[in-house]
């Protein structure tokens, strides 16, 4: 098993106040490594930590460091970085413009592609490994604001997965979708942990035991357990972890 991203005591605070506290914690390459816990536990700063989206918050402060391979993100180049981490939100977020534009939209900019013959082929095996090719096909030149939210989903898996990272990052990525777009986003994830390492925020603790092979449970800024997914669910060592994954939180 190899560390992809090492987490060395880090904190996190906005202002004076303390989010996370201390964490250690490793994800291991090409697992999905889940997250899960009460709203405000620090999730979502956790994520944005990891590659570096907090920066830019002026109140947004850290300490400990956090390494990719060997290499601490805090000294990387921010462009590489964000090649090297993808992230996907809890909203699709499409551009206003055609489904195949909105793939090759970041490689173009960053400069990955060039030929008319990389982008179809870029656009076609990004969608495939998406699980949205099929659906979409024969409307690549349509708006991609026309599809489905759950095909939108996809078609911003499409888009992270262009641009050929190492790591992706999930925060809540089903969290506006019914159960069958939900289905085939998670059908997803679990194939593209052969290529890629995984974080997973969900707030969807059953999506945490259908999908990860790790579950890390975060309260109030802490990590109170983590343990291989089958272990934590079935028997949990910490009395907070079983009441919040079997309901009794709060
Ligand atoms: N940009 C921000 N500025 C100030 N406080 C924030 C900001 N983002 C999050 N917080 C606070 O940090 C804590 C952790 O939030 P967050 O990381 O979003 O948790 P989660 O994703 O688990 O809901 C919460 O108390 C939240 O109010
Ligand atoms: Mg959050």
């Amino acid at each position: 098993m190899v560390d992809k991203i090492k987490v060395e005591d880090l904190s996190c605070y906005y202002g004076k106040k303390c989010v996370l506290e201390s964490l250690n914690i490793s994800v291991v390459q090409n697992e999905i490594l889940s997250i899960i816990g009460p709203s405000n536990s620090g999730k979502t700063t956790f994520l944005r930590t990891l590659n570096r989206m907090s920066d830019l918050d002026s109140i947004y402060s850290r300490r400990g460091d956090v390494y990719l391979d060997s290499a601490s993100v805090f000294d990387m180049d921010m462009e590489e970085l964000r090649k090297r981490i993808g992230m996907l939100f809890a909203m699709p977020i499409s551009f206003p413009m055609s489904i195949y534009e909105n793939i090759v939209y970041a490689p173009k900019r960053l400069g990955l592609i060039f030929k008319k013959s990389e982008q179809d082929a870029l656009v076609e095996q990004s969608l495939k490994d998406a699980f949205l090719w099929n659906e979409v096909k024969d409307r690549l030149k349509s708006s991609a604001m026309k599809m489905s939210g759950g095909q939108q989903q996809r078609l911003c898996i499409a888009r992270i997965l262009a641009i050929n990272p190492e790591v992706i990052l999930f925060d809540e990525p089903c969290s506006g979708l019914d159960p069958i777009s939900t289905a085939r986003v998670e059908e997803s994830m679990v194939e593209l942990k052969r290529k890629y390492t995984i974080v997973l925020v969900t707030n969807n603790v059953k999506q945490a035991s259908r999908v990860s092979d790790r579950t890390a449970f975060f309260l109030m800024g802490k990590i109170i357990e983590i343990d291989t997914t089958d272990k934590l669910f079935v028997s949990p060592k910490k009395k907070q972890t079983e009441d919040y994954i079997t309901g009794r939180f709060g």
